[in-house]
């Protein structure tokens, strides 16, 4: 297994470009699967998830062609012949799931194992299915299968979401494309993925308006056609290269970066002392003075403090005068960096979703283990601020969710290398 090796060495200066989102990707792969004809999407990520759902999808039958360096992907579901997500490709990505609204649209019937129990917390599926049972789906629970079947066809509805959940709005869309009727889904989740997707479907011929609002209305069509479609600009990965500079100081350039894709995240830097501007390419990331200042942090769904930023922004604080508080509010056990950044000399107390951040001088370079993907790369940033060598292993956690991510960190003259072992 590899490692990353980081060693602290002040200021960074250059440029970093930021990809397409993975999170919109893999919610626009399974979008193949409502049409016969190809969906292509531009400007996809080169991630290890956008392999495993390409795996899902061939295994269903799809045809999916990775093209200039991964960057395009050609997909057709011309020919879909087996409807059952296994365990062993939803095990290793919850994404996953995505597949099981636009199978039953498609098929009728669709079988996805449940994800079951992920690092960062349980993770149920009871959003997905209680609202793709309002568009008339029937699913029962066997042996860790949804067995999910819409044998009259699925039907617009009205129902709202207990809770804004990202892939019940996503699978619940897709759905309703097909479905006979008017869906009106209220509570939706807002993020730019969602309206990334939205923007693609219509491009296939979807009718749906209100995405980026809680209440999301689709009128079903008889079928979807083909498209091409570029992906949105991934913000966690913006937010994560914006820390960069925020945490060993310098000048840092984020080409394709927006700010409208950033939410509370940009005034949460704001008052640490970051500024960010825009430039004609994206956005300009540098210090204001020399100290960091601590801010408290609360993750909520979009446009609030995304969670998935949380575990780099602690990184950034371990370093800040005062004390933050960082309350996790999305996922029940998200604080598995905390341990790792103590190794690394940072003062934390975590007590159930609240982590208490007294900041340092100085952090100390250790060995340390990524145990997802956004703690992965938490690790990375605070290897940036410390004194000596930090050792990141386990990163094929990274490899996940940052493309070229040694490439990019090195560009703006980090020392930082991958090890084999
Ligand atoms: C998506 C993102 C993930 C991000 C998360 C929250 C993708 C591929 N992943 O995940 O990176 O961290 O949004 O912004 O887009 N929940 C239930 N029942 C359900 C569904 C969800 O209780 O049926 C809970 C989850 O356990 C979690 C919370 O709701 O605690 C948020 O989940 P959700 O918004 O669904 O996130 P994902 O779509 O899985």
């Amino acid at each position: 297994m590899d490692s990353i090796v980081v060693t602290g060495n002040g200021p960074l200066k250059g440029q970093i470009p930021i990809a397409g989102a993975k999170n919109a990707c893999l919610t626009l792969m399974p979008a193949t699967l409502l049409s016969e004809e190809p969906l292509t999407l531009t400007n996809a990520p080169r991630l290890s998830d956008i392999k495993t759902m390409s795996a899902l999808l061939a295994s269903f039958g799809a045809e999916v062609s990775s093209l200039q360096d991964g960057k395009v992907l050609a997909m057709s579901s011309h020919n879909i012949d087996n409807h059952v997500a296994d365990y062993e490709i939803v095990r290793k990505m919850r994404a996953s799931n995505l597949v099981l609204g636009p199978l039953l649209a498609r098929l009728g019937h669709a079988i996805v194992s449940l994800p079951g129990g992920c690092a960062i917390g349980a993770r149920p599926m009871d959003l997905h299915i209680e609202a793709l049972e309002a568009l008339g789906a029937e699913i029962e629970l066997k042996e860790g299968y949804l067995h999910a079947k819409a044998p009259k066809g699925l039907k617009g509805a009205v129902h709202e979401l207990r809770f804004a959940s990202v892939g019940a709005t996503e699978n619940t869309i897709m759905a309703a494309t097909l479905a006979k009727g008017t869906t009106v889904l209220k509570n939706a989740a807002r993020e730019p993925e969602i309206v990334d997707l939205v923007e693609c479907l219509r491009k296939m011929g979807a009718q749906i308006e209100g995405e980026g609002t809680s209440t999301v209305t689709i009128e079903g069509v008889d079928r979807l056609h083909g498209a091409t479609h570029p992906v949105v600009t991934d913000r966690i990965e913006l937010g994560t290269y914006m820390l960069a500079p925020a945490i060993a100081g310098g000048e840092v350039e984020l080409l394709g970066g927006r700010m409208d894709l950033l939410g509370a995240f940009c005034e949460k830097l704001d008052a640490a002392g970051i500024d960010v501007r825009e430039t004609e390419n994206g956005l300009m990331v540098a210090r204001r003075g020399d100290a960091i200042k601590a801010v408290d942090v609360v993750t909520e769904v979009y446009p609030g403090f995304p969670t998935d930023l949380q575990a780099q922004m602690m990184a950034l604080m371990c370093t800040a005068e005062g004390t933050s508080v960082l309350e996790e509010r999305i996922f029940e056990n998200r604080f598995m960096h905390a341990p790792e950044l103590i190794r690394m000399g940072a003062q934390i107390d975590v007590h159930g979703g609240v982590a208490k951040v007294t900041g340092v001088k100085r952090l100390k370079g250790a060995p340390v283990m990524a145990t997802d993907l956004r703690a992965s790369v938490s690790l990375i940033l605070a290897g940036l601020a410390a004194e000596g060598e930090t050792v990141v292993s386990r990163v094929y956690h990274v490899d996940r969710g940052y493309e070229h991510v040694v490439a990019k960190f090195a560009g703006v003259g980090a020392q930082i290398e991958r090890v084999k072992e």
